[in-house]
């Protein structure tokens, strides 16, 4: 059974392997605890058997107005279950309120969050 929070008291490192796939800049889960912690909001999905997190999004806010999702990854092997959908859907529902919501991602990536509401723009970033 997989269950969602948004507290993240009783969460460790050891509970966040396995993420940041294909990424150039590893990041290590005592990283991961810390992006958790640096965010404004935060949903996990955890698997009730292994008690391991299995997905996660990560909110930026100014609390008024804008709010930024840098973050959403579901593991490769709990994708399509719907988890990433309830991920977006618990984030969107804490920024009911703000006028901007953005998100950055692939073009393969654009149809899933078309289907929770969001349309395709442009925009200008860096990667280091
Ligand atoms: C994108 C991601 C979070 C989706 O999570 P998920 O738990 O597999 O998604 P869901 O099971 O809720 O999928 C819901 C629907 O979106 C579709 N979908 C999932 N990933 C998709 C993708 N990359 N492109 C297009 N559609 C996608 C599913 O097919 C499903 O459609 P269906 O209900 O008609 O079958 C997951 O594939 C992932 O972690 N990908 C790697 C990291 C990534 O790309 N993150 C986004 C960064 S912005």
């Amino acid at each position: 059974m997989i269950h969602y929070t948004d507290s993240i008291s009783n969460i460790s490192a050891q509970q966040l392997s396995g993420f940041f796939v294909g990424w150039r800049r590893s990041v290590s889960p005592s990283e991961h605890l810390e992006i958790l912690r640096g965010s404004d909001h935060v949903v996990l999905a955890l698997d009730d058997c292994t008690n391991q997190a299995v997905g996660f999004i990560t909110v930026i806010t100014d609390g008024v107005i804008a709010a930024y999702m840098p973050l959403l990854e579901v593991l490769p092997e709990y994708q399509g279950r719907g988890i990433g959908t309830e991920l977006v859907r618990r984030a969107l529902d804490k920024l009911q309120k703000m006028h901007m919501i953005d998100v950055i991602c692939d073009p393969d990536v654009q149809a899933f969050y078309a289907r929770l509401g969001m349309v395709p723009w442009t925009g200008m970033i860096i990667r280091r």
